[in-house]
């Protein structure tokens, strides 16, 4: 077989996937060890024909996929990679650019700095910062706090909400900083007034929180943190996206203040995982943090810029490609249609859970994440969760607020459809009904 069969073979077998993953159980119906159970002790000793491989991921694999391409998957932040950023998977692989020096990946350095630029375009950030991708949020927050450490003047907390991602965690564990968290007010949002910043090099605030998709109150915080001389790191990972509508964007007050802001293609962007933008308004902090160039890496090339020095990772992917390809296929309208679609749907289902005496509302909803549950004690509903999963039908996943077991239904995925949503509804009282 040759390059362009197999590829044939693969793009078909891609594009059918695309056409059936709807029928598919959301949820993979496997038990831990089945796969590894089924798979070859040892590698091959001879060559194998690609479609072997493509054989064994339909038989073996595939039954054992959550399939996060399903219009059902309604767990955690639901995401979508859409069609132009698959394609652009294959043609970074093709191009196999390792990006450790501007040199050594030229196009890619400066495609990702542009393509960030037209995303802050796109979503109305300040113009002038400057932007790189990492593979995740969690490397984007550990690269910003590492910055706001060293730029910290030797103070070592950093401060945070109750509400905040366990990235935050981890990443204060892995820099060895303190980490203090402040209380949220009854619609999950820190208290800025409870703030004291004088041993804190770093404040974290979220817009969409994990949870609920609250949002802290960025102005507020970010006064506490000029007059305290804190860093100022914005985790906007999955609601960011939100601001490619200008109604969304009371949601970004204050953040043209921050020092750094991550927000995730990979999320609600229709960019396949991985793409994480970290933008920063002192890329000059990042860089006296991460900028390490041995003797074997120095170039003569005048002018040049090595994105490495901006982060944690020395060989980095052409993972501008893809966003490149999504923001041309799709433009702002397509980005703002699908949003706009979202936060519709997740209207509708909020108003059915309202409408509904046997059900409740948990949050306020503010972008495309509904917390509910049903009414009666945490047990009922944990099984509830379990049952409908089980299914297949749908996806969803559950959070604790008040110290109460709360289901989330979360919209993010762009093959999502009303009918989709009447059908999760529709399972989870049916399925509600068996005591
Ligand atoms: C608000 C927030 N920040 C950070 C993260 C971590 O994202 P990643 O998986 O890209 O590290 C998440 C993940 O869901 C999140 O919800």
């Amino acid at each position: 077989m040759t390059f362009r069969e197999d590829g044939e073979a693969a793009l078909d077998w891609a594009d059918a996937y695309l056409a059936r993953v709807r029928e598919l159980p959301v949820l993979a119906q496997v038990k831990p060890g089945e796969v590894q159970a089924r798979l070859p002790a040892a590698p091959p000793d001879e060559p194998e024909a690609f479609a072997a491989v493509l054989r064994d991921l339909d038989e073996i694999l595939l039954p054992a996929m959550t399939h996060w391409q399903h219009p059902r998957f309604f767990a955690y932040f639901g995401n979508t990679g859409s069609e132009p950023g698959i394609l652009a998977e294959l043609l970074v692989a093709t191009l196999n650019q390792v990006g450790i020096l501007w040199r050594t990946a030229p196009a890619s350095a400066e495609l990702e700095v542009t393509v960030l630029d037209w995303l802050a375009q796109l979503l109305g950030l300040p113009s002038g910062w400057h932007g790189h991708i990492e593979d995740s949020a969690s490397i984007s927050t550990l690269a910003a706090l590492c910055a706001a450490r060293e730029a910290g003047g030797g103070r070592r907390t950093v401060v945070c909400s109750e509400h905040t991602h366990s990235s935050i965690d981890k990443a204060a564990r892995i820099l060895g900083l303190e980490l203090r968290k402040i209380p949220v007010d009854d619609e999950f949002r820190m208290r800025a007034d409870l703030l004291d910043l004088a041993d804190a090099c770093a404040v974290v605030a979220t817009v969409g929180t994990t949870s609920t998709t609250s949002v802290d109150p960025v102005p507020a915080i970010a006064d506490a943190c000029a007059r305290a001389g804190a860093w100022l790191h914005v985790d906007a990972a999955y609601a960011g996206a939100a601001w490619v509508c200008e109604e969304s964007r009371w949601s970004q007050a204050g953040v043209e203040r921050a020092d750094s802001l991550v927000v995730n293609a990979h999320k609600w962007l229709l960019t396949p995982f991985d793409c994480s933008c970290l933008w920063s308004s002192r890329p000059e902090a990042l860089r006296d943090a991460f900028s390490l160039v041995p003797e074997y890496l120095r170039t003569s090339d005048v002018d040049a810029f090595n994105i490495s020095e901006f982060g944690p990772a020395l060989g980095r992917r052409f993972r501008s490609l893809k966003l490149w390809a999504v923001l041309r296929c799709y433009g702002r309208s397509g980005l703002q249609h699908m949003i706009r679609e979202h936060l519709r749907l997740a209207a509708l289902f909020e108003s059915w859970v309202r409408d509904d005496d046997a059900w409740e509302l948990c949050a306020p909803r503010p972008f495309s994440v509904v917390c509910f549950r049903l009414k009666g004690d945490d047990e009922r509903n944990e099984r509830l969760l379990e049952r409908v999963n089980a299914t297949g039908e749908i996806f969803i996943s559950h959070t604790r607020l008040h110290d109460r077991y709360v289901l989330r239904l979360a919209l993010g995925n762009a093959r999502t459809t009303e009918e989709d949503v009447r059908l999760a509804w529709d399972v989870l009282r049916r399925e509600a009904a068996h005591r």
